[in-house]
């Protein structure tokens, strides 16, 4: 599957569209083609404050647009520049709840010279979904988002 869709990505990446349109066609594409993909996002760095803003997402829309920096998952990838994959959310003192729904999730960091920006974050109401696969997916996705950052 991951396979599959690498050449896809890269094809979006390649198009003339602006970074906002190419990484929601990701999104879409991600949690169409994923069945144990139920929400993607990415969060960025807001300027030089430490929070993270949302930004292009598919699946349902979610209270949480700002994260201080250390707060969530999100938060904790911000300053840690480490995936994070959390297998049974339930199980996470430091977690921020979107949905009841979910009982997975992954972020994985994105770099641009170097520096974490932002984030891929995957939620899943799959328990335990996420294996090495979508991890170097994942990184494969944030290397080819960053080359139009
Ligand atoms: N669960 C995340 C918050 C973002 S939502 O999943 C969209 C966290 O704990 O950081």
């Amino acid at each position: 599957m991951f396979n599959a869709l690498r050449p896809r990505v890269s094809s979006i990446i390649e198009t003339n569209n602006s970074p906002e349109t190419i990484m929601q066609k990701i999104c879409d594409l991600l949690k169409s083609e994923v069945p144990h993909y139920d929400w993607v996002g990415f969060y960025f760095k807001n300027g030089d404050k430490q929070e993270l803003n949302l930004g292009p997402y598919a699946g349902a829309p979610t209270d949480h647009t700002t994260i201080p920096f250390g707060k969530g998952i999100c938060g904790q990838v911000a300053e840690s520049n480490e995936n994070f994959v959390v297998p049974d959310v339930k199980a996470q003192d430091n977690y921020i709840a979107c949905s009841i729904t979910v009982k997975a999730e992954i972020v994985v960091p994105l770099f641009v010279n170097g520096e974490n920006i932002g984030q891929i974050d995957i939620d899943s109401n799959t328990p335990d979904p996420f294996t090495q696969e979508d991890e170097r997916f994942l990184e494969f996705v944030n290397e080819e988002v960053a080359k139009i950052l």
